[in-house]
């Protein structure tokens, strides 16, 4: 407040046209603002200047115009936006379907796709007891060692083992696949344009091609895919597992399932995110007024002063 009242004091004085003693030797001309610059150029390099703004824009206006154009003339099906119940700004993944996906993905798209950023740990808490991970973990048989005798030996799956794969490399999955690599699924969700989505859509969007459209015997038509032609046959149908909690197994319901189980996979800190979101709407909304009052607060020395300019006698 001292030095503030000094300053105020300093502005007020009444001797004196400017506050800092002149500067020693001829004065300096000041520094030209940027802004002013623009009014100090000449009439043709304004004209020249403005004409590369204007052709600048138009470059960005048609570049994105070809890019709508092409995407809209690769004759590929777009997925319809689906009311996933986890769609919402604060809605939490349903983890009964994240359970019933994880039973989709356990026997069906296991015997091809491998998931191997996933352990049978994240399951704890989030789809299953530990207790019933454990059960899980152990149907799988692991390779481990070497064991004293330097032998390499299989054992009951744990807690922290990753899911096993189909397949001991991509090649022996593109051998098994008619030359096609199926895709990890631990990320397949944010991985592809669409997200869950395009996954549904993929997997119950299978038809028959339409006249005319010749499709290779080992491919199948699928207008979402990318080229409509997937190596991947239909996966899913009505009936083909049976829900252990008794949900009637649709085709539908088991796509959707999935896709819920590959979505938390893709982002298992959903909840927590939606959750920590919320929290901190919480607060910034009670801190926003009182930061905004106390700036006010701050500033009102500052802003109800007065400036006043006498010229010296
Ligand atoms: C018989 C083996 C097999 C099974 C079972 C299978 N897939 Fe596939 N999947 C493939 C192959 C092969 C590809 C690669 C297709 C291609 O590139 O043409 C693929 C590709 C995919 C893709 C990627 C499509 C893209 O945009 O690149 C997704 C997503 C997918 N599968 C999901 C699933 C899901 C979910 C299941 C279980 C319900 C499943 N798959 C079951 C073999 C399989």
């Amino acid at each position: 407040m001292a030095a503030l009242s000094a300053a105020r004091y300093l502005v007020l004085r009444p001797r004196g046209g400017s506050l800092l003693p002149p500067p020693p030797g001829p004065r300096l001309r000041p520094p030209q603002a940027s802004l002013s610059s623009l009014s100090g150029m000449s009439r043709g390099r304004k004209v020249a200047l403005s004409a590369l703004g204007v052709l600048a824009a138009g470059g960005a206006g048609l570049a994105l115009a070809l890019h709508t154009a092409v995407s809209a003339s690769d004759l590929q099906l777009h997925p319809p936006s689906y009311a996933w119940s986890h769609n919402g700004l604060l809605a939490s993944l349903d983890h009964s379907s994240i359970r019933r996906g994880y039973q989709v993905y356990k026997q069906v798209c296991a015997a091809c796709h491998s998931m191997e950023y996933l352990a049978f740990r994240n399951l704890v808490g989030v789809s299953h007891t530990e207790a019933e991970v454990k059960a899980l973990a152990e149907e799988a048989e692991v390779v481990d060692g070497p064991d004293e005798n330097g032998e390499m030996f299989t054992r009951p799956g744990k807690l922290s083992d990753y899911f096993p794969k189909p397949y001991p490399n991509s090649e022996a999955a593109r051998a098994a696949n008619n030359g096609a690599l199926p895709p990890d699924l631990s990320y397949i969700i944010s991985a592809r344009h669409g997200g869950e989505d395009y996954v549904f859509s993929l997997l119950t969007g299978y038809c028959d091609p339409p006249t005319g459209v010749i499709i290779r015997e080992e491919l199948h038509y699928n207008p979402y895919f990318p080229g409509q032609a997937i190596t991947m046959a239909p996966p899913i149908y009505n009936e083909i597992l049976e829900f252990e909690d008794g949900t009637p197994a649709t085709m539908s319901q088991i796509a959707k399932d999935v896709c819920t189980f590959l979505r938390w996979a893709a982002e298992p800190e959903h909840d927590h995110r939606k959750r920590m979101g919320m929290k901190m709407l919480m607060i910034v909304g009670l801190l926003t007024p009182l930061i905004y009052y106390l700036k006010r607060h701050k500033w009102s020395v500052l802003k109800s002063r007065k400036i006043a300019y006498r010229p010296p006698k």
